[in-house]
């Protein structure tokens, strides 16, 4: 373990970087929050965890971070919880393939909330704690967080947010001790492309993108480790960090161009 910390609380820990994280970070953790929507996988990782490390205990929360109500709810159990030095990972997050002219709207609407709002809203309500008894943040963001995707539109901007939110937090909050740090992943295998694919789609979502991928494993190290040294944003590879350093100094023209050129992910039904 490179930093200690006596709770840990983890949105998405249902599946893939969450579960992940849970996993790595149980050992010498006291107390271990899990939230998700999927609270049988979360009641099933609790029996793992405790059984497998003694002293720690894990409050499995079922929640859905797009709905306000069910966030108070979640914070009001939180609230009650005796302060302690805690690292919250805001990891939660969906996204949603295709063009958004044939997007749904409650679908945009739940992807924003989730990947933003709820991600705002928890680090807010719980940064006075750890302003008293010390913590850190890690947002898991992406490397959508440096180009608009088109196909991609809601979910790379909402990525931009998490990113630019962590980098002036990281400042804002340096000299007080809690260190927060934008996870920015390109590609990695997780359940996460399952559930952007729209319902009917068959092909492939992301061509070429598997020179880019990066295992679970090297993201969850890696950046707890970026975490550890201070820093506020973390790339798992070099190639992923020139690829994100090219989209952030191409000229917008010529990364319009390349864009608009992309290879066609989704057909929509008219064409
Ligand atoms: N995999 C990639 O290629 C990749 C790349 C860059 C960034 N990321 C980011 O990594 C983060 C984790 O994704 P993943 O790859 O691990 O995908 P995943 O396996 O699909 O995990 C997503 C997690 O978010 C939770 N979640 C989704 N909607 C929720 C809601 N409304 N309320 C509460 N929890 C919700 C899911 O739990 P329930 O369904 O049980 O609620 C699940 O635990 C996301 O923020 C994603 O944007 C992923």
């Amino acid at each position: 373990m490179l930093l200690s910390f006596d709770r840990i609380i983890i949105t998405g820990a249902s599946s893939g970087f969450g579960e992940a994280y849970a996993r790595r970070l149980a050992d010498g953790c006291k107390e271990m929050v899990l939230i998700a929507r999927r609270v049988d996988r979360l009641e099933a990782l609790k029996d793992e965890l405790e059984a497998q490390h003694r002293g720690l205990s894990v409050l499995p929360i079922c929640c859905d971070l797009s709905d306000a109500a069910a966030r108070e709810l979640l914070l009001g159990r939180l609230s009650c919880l005796p302060p302690m030095c805690t690292l919250l990972i805001n990891n939660a997050g969906m996204g949603d393939y295709g063009a958004f002219a044939d997007s749904d709207p409650a679908r945009n609407h739940l992807m924003m909330e989730v990947n933003m709002t709820a991600l705002t809203h928890l680090t807010r309500a719980l940064l006075p704690p750890m302003l008293a008894k010390g913590g850190a943040v890690m947002n898991v963001a992406s490397l959508a967080a440096d180009v608009f995707i088109p196909d991609f539109a809601i979910y790379a901007a909402s990525k931009s947010y998490v990113a630019s939110f962590s980098e002036a937090l990281h400042i804002e909050l340096k000299e007080q001790g809690v260190g927060v740090l934008a996870v920015c992943p390109g590609p990695v295998h997780t359940e996460f492309g399952q559930v952007a694919r729209r319902e009917g789609f068959t092909g492939n979502m992301t061509p070429g993108k598997d020179a880019f991928d990066s295992s679970v494993t090297t993201v969850v190290e890696g950046s707890l480790r970026a975490l550890a040294a201070g820093k506020s944003r973390y790339y798992p590879s070099l190639k992923i960090r020139v690829l994100a350093l090219l989209l952030r100094n191409l000229p917008l023209g010529l990364l319009r161009f390349v864009l608009a050129f992309r290879p066609r992910r989704v057909q929509s039904d008219s064409v």
